[in-house]
């Protein structure tokens, strides 16, 4: 009998997270998990223990890792009522600090705990949900200091791995992907009329094409939900 594939979803929870947890139902995995601040064994991006401790319980799985879909984030902060800064004197040091521990220093540790356990036999991917606003040249309106320094340390977090990745795992592939404007808690208080809005539904089955596509020379890049890349 073949050997299980297994995708695993980290931040299942999220509107984006969710809606992939939903296409991978018709891909070839057949164990999809889900893990984060709630399920069992709970993963919390703060807390590195949490972490190792769900990676020892997908190594017990039985199969290999294929996919590993990162979907966590944060853009505002709901415990500290804070929105993005829309100018270098809104900058506040607890804000900022939220912004990497979740969207950089969090994803780093899962790199840290769950990149080994990729499958070297078959093809398997790594993508996290980064945003167009972490392209250093692509950053034509400014604002948003936190999130968008945060995307850009994910983003060069990305490429390095892929540079270690080609070296230790060859079939391994190691994305970063913009999911463009999707209806969510994170997005809500930043939808406008003249954005192109997609739902969490229609946002992850393009990105599913995405990966669906992916070749072995696109590691280390970044996509956004069209599979155009996107520059750094
Ligand atoms: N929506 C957009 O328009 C848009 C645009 C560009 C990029 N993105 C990126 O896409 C990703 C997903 O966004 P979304 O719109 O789906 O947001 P969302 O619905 O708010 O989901 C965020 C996810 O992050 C998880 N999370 C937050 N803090 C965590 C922690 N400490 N430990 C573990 N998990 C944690 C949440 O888990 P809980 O359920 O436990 O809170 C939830 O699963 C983010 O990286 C975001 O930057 C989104």
């Amino acid at each position: 009998m073949n050997k299980e594939n297994i995708a695993l979803v980290i931040g299942g929870t999220g509107s984006i997270g969710s809606a992939i947890i939903n296409e991978l139902k018709n891909q070839k995995f057949t164990n999809i998990i889900s893990l984060g601040r709630s399920s069992n064994p709970p993963l919390d991006l703060l807390d590195e223990f949490s972490i190792k401790k769900a990676a020892d319980f997908i190594k017990n799985q039985p199969g290999s890792l294929c996919l590993l879909f990162d979907a966590t984030g944060i853009l505002h902060s709901e415990d500290q009522n804070q929105m993005p800064e829309k100018t270098y004197k809104n900058i506040d040091l607890t804000f900022m600090k939220k912004n990497f521990e979740i969207n950089v220093m969090g994803p780093a540790l899962i790199m840290k705990h769950f990149l080994p356990l990729l499958d070297t036999d078959q093809k398997s991917i790594f993508a996290t949900l980064s945003a167009k606003v972490g392209s250093i040249s692509d950053n034509r309106y400014g604002g948003w200091y936190s999130y968008r320094a945060s995307k850009a340390a994910l983003n060069q977090m990305i490429k390095t791995a892929s540079i270690e990745l080609k070296m230790k795992n060859k079939n391994a592939i190691c994305v970063a992907i913009h999911p463009g404007t999707v209806t969510s808690k994170l997005s809500q208080p930043f939808q406008k009329d003249n954005l192109k809005i997609q739902s969490n539904v229609e946002s992850a089955k393009n990105i599913m094409q995405v990966m669906t596509n992916l070749k072995m020379n696109d590691s280390g890049l970044f996509f956004d939900w069209s599979g155009d890349i996107i520059n750094w």
